[in-house]
């Protein structure tokens, strides 16, 4: 068991507490929180409002990490954290550096961690399995009931939106703008929201956008399309396709509007130009969108459930889907009647058994994905004469580090990285659709491959150094360095990054064909990095079967009225093989018209019961 004290620690390390416990204020703020160190004194008086106060005393907490279950007791006293204990975790020794800076995050706290914020590593299970255990412990400390300890009953509403990724918040915010009037319920089995959203890292892709004009990008609409449509070679549906790069060029405009951060415009694999949106200095796009949705939804007094596990859906004589069953956290049941239940629940990449019954080629992988992407709508949906589509179509990502399976952002390549094998030898276009890289990294010894930079790309890439911090990185002040560290022959790696140098200056890689809007740098600039990457499954193509108003189909094409379906769990969409990008174009695009589709017929049925 390890115990972290507030007390074990420095003078500046109690500062920088200070000023992070009012994370959202100026650098200004900051300096004043410096200057006036008493104002976070032990015996200080709470200032915040009443039910946000923590009540002194032992509390403990529970999340779900990359490896199982963490358990954390929190000591509050003088209503702030005084001690965190590490009960139980099993999480991997890579992940612990990060564990024991959160756990020194939250002392001295007065409130919520939250992901975003205190994430050293906040594209990881581990780091949100962390956060939420000391929430959970946190909640406790204010007596507010947490939805695992609350008993729901019978009930109505007019949209039930089931899953609280970024698919789901998206559907509900879109529903509740166009009429305040509807009860819109999000229905989240996990602990906490966000699902693999809080993990996705790369972007979202958009053509003809305000941001690439301004950034001087040319692209358009049918580009995206013809480059969607290769990436998937040819098997996604055309409907779905145009349907997406139509809308997300307004999308975009739809998040920017809420607040989100998209001017960072970078490259992935298989597009043509760069078409994929992120924050600004290229940081993780999924933290930021769930901080905007929830933000959104909190506006639109938008109800959040979580621990509340669908079961099934409810349905009339006529085929129409009413409602859904739904489990609380102790075991108990209820219903939950709607006039559109949106289901937006993510795919099955974390469902091993079934990834391996419908891809046997893919047993034994690793997965990318949350503990919470098991699939699980695709019985309810198929029980009531839903169909699925291309349900065999799994990717897996090139880039999975290769001891943690923590995913490596394309984006790295994008700006600038190449692979080398255990030779130091380029094997591949890195800038390839992942289908091609996977595979050309899976022909090199032991399926693995080096991920190699410098300086420069790592300037250019925010989210590169949540990598440095959880130790992924090896680095070397010379290419000599880093291929010592590294175990390659440094003669070869040396030629190796020299003649990629040549090839980028000359924007041709005669090697193998990458372009030259994919060279953006040649790698010059010391230190020097590298990681070690290896293919996992990262995201199930194959899905419901849903048409361009994101109604749920029969297997005869025919819609099932009442259900609508968004995101990962839908199918067809990205055919083969999905770009980098197009994961949460779909799930912001596709959300976005679920709730409208959904709000349209609530909106519709409660005219019409008017009308009687
Ligand atoms: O590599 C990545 O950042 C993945 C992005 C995506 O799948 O869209």
């Amino acid at each position: 068991m390890t115990t972290f004290s507030k007390f074990q620690r420095s003078t500046k390390q109690i500062i920088s507490f200070c000023a992070r416990s009012f994370s959202a204020l100026t650098v200004l703020f900051v300096l004043s929180s410096i200057m006036a160190m008493s104002s976070c004194s032990d015996d200080d008086t709470p200032t915040e409002t009443a039910d946000l106060v923590l009540n002194d005393g032992e509390w403990t907490g529970t999340g779900e990490g990359r490896s199982g279950s963490i358990i954390v007791k929190v000591l509050v006293r003088n209503h702030q954290v005084e001690q965190v204990t590490m009960v139980s975790q099993s999480e991997s020794v890579f992940a612990q550096d990060a564990i024991n800076s959160l756990v020194e995050k939250a002392l001295g706290r007065r409130d919520l961690m939250s992901v975003e914020v205190d994430g050293i590593s906040g594209a990881t299970l581990t780091s949100t399995g962390v956060i939420d255990a000391i929430n959970t412990a946190l909640q406790a400390a204010m007596g507010r009931t947490a939805d695992a300890d609350k008993n729901y009953t019978d009930g109505t509403c007019d949209i039930v939106v089931v899953g609280a990724g970024g698919a789901g918040l998206s559907a509900a915010v879109a529903a509740a703008e166009t009429d305040s009037v509807l009860k819109i319920v999000v229905l989240e089995k996990q602990g906490i929201l966000g699902g693999n959203t809080n993990y996705s890292t790369g972007g979202i892709n958009a053509a003809e956008t305000a941001i690439q004009q301004e950034l001087g990008i040319e692209d358009s609409k049918q580009l995206f399309y013809d480059d969607t449509m290769r990436g998937g070679k040819y098997e996604n549906i055309p409907s779905l396709v145009r349907n997406l790069v139509n809308n997300a060029s307004a999308t975009i405009s739809w998040l920017t509007g809420l607040g989100a951060d998209l001017t960072d415009v970078g490259l992935m694999g298989g597009s043509s130009v760069r078409r994929t949106h992120r924050p600004k200095g290229g940081s993780a796009i999924g933290p930021h969108l769930m901080k905007i949705l929830k933000a959104a939804c909190q506006k639109e007094n938008i109800e959040l459930r979580t621990s509340n596990r669908v079961t099934g859906l409810l349905s009339a004589a006529d085929g129409s889907v009413t409602g859904v069953r739904v489990q609380n956290a102790d075991g108990s049941s209820y219903k939950l009647a709607a006039q559109a239940v949106v289901i937006a629940t993510g795919g099955f990449g974390a469902n091993i058994p079934m990834v391996a019954q419908l891809q046997p080629s893919l047993s034994g992988f690793a997965t990318l994905n949350h503990p919470g992407a098991t699939g699980d709508a695709f019985a309810w949906v198929t029980n009531i004469g839903g169909a699925t589509v291309q349900m065999a179509n799994i990717q897996i990502h090139p880039t999975a580090e290769a001891n943690s399976h923590i995913l490596i952002t394309e984006a790295v390549r994008g700006n600038g990285a190449i692979l080398v094998n255990n030779k130091g030898q380029r094997f591949c276009n890195e800038m390839d659709t992942r289908d091609v890289v996977s595979a050309a990294i899976l022909a090199q010894t032991q399926g693995e491959a080096l991920l190699v930079f410098d300086q420069k790309v790592r300037k250019s890439l925010a989210s590169i150094e949540t990598y440095t911090s959880q130790h992924l990185l090896s680095e070397g002040n010379t290419i000599a360095a880093l291929a010592a560290a590294v175990s390659v022959p440094d003669e070869t790696l040396s030629q190796t990054i020299s003649r990629y140098n040549i090839q980028q200056k000359a924007g041709r890689d005669d090697d193998f064909g990458r372009s030259a809007t994919a060279m953006p740098v040649s790698l010059d600039t010391p230190p020097f990095y590298a990681v070690r990457v290896t293919p996992a499954i990262h995201h199930t193509m194959g899905g419901l079967s849903v048409n361009t108003q994101t109604q749920v189909l029969r297997a005869d094409g025919t819609p099932i009225v009442g259900l609508y379906a968004a995101g990962e769990v839908t199918g067809g969409l990205h055919g083969a093989n999905r770009l980098g990008g197009n994961g949460v174009a779909d799930i912001v695009v596709n959300g976005r018209l679920a709730g409208l589709a959904a709000a349209a017929l609530a909106t519709g049925a409660m005219a019409a019961k008017a009308a009687v």
